[in-house]
């Protein structure tokens, strides 16, 4: 009997507090999705441990053992398909993938950003809102495509910029409505409720 679940794997950097969120949500019955690997190119990411904990095989490739960008996603990708994935998750993967990941990906690949894209690609989204004014802010979770945080749009949540945050306490409350927001995205994805169309996804 083939499994109806999708397979999907998480790639983290960090605490993978995301990475967490995903395992929950896939833990309850009705979830389309399992969580079938988590991996990190970094072996001291703190959600290895966690991952383990929930009994997920969690791996690490090292980017700082290959030459160059290529080579480690090579060798990821090597360990990715011994886990005969349907989807991969990033969530706090701190590596600028090239054009021949993504492309080997494409359609399957999901991110999740703290911002409300297309505004605040790359890093310290929560600083520069504050710096820019905005009074609403949140996170977006995308497709992957291989310019930087610029893949359709799946799913966003805002937030409310409050007088006196911080990036800190900004960043808190947009973490929290991350949380909620990914594995929601992703059901909507396995579901085929998402799907993408040319440049853009429809949702049905
Ligand atoms: C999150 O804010 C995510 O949006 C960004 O990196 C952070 C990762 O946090 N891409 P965590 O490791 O999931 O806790």
């Amino acid at each position: 009997m083939t499994e109806a679940r999708k397979r999907v794997g998480v790639l983290i950097s960090g605490r993978g507090s995301n990475m967490v969120s995903l395992i929950e949500a896939a833990a309850k019955s009705d979830f389309p999705a399992r969580i079938a690997c988590v991996a990190s190119n970094r072996p001291d990411a703190g959600g290895l441990a966690r991952a383990r904990e929930a009994g997920i095989p969690a791996i690490s490739v090292d980017h700082r053992a290959f030459p160059d960008r290529e080579s480690f996603e090579r060798a990821l990708d090597a360990e990715l398909a011994r886990h005969d994935l349907d989807i991969l998750c990033l969530a706090g993967f701190m590596r600028v993938l090239t054009p021949w990941f993504v492309e080997r990906w494409t359609g399957r690949l999901l991110n999740i950003h703290p911002s409300l894209l297309p505004l605040f690609r790359g890093v310290d989204t929560h600083a520069r809102a504050l710096e820019a004014g905005v009074l609403i802010h949140g996170c977006t979770v995308h497709y992957v495509v291989p310019e930087l945080d610029a893949g359709p749009i799946i799913a966003q949540a805002a937030v409310q910029v409050l007088p006196g945050d911080t990036a800190e306490s900004l960043g808190k409350r947009v973490l929290a409505q991350e949380h909620v927001l990914y594995p929601l995205a992703l059901r909507s994805v396995c579901e085929g409720r998402s799907r993408l169309d040319g440049g853009r996804v429809i949702h049905a």
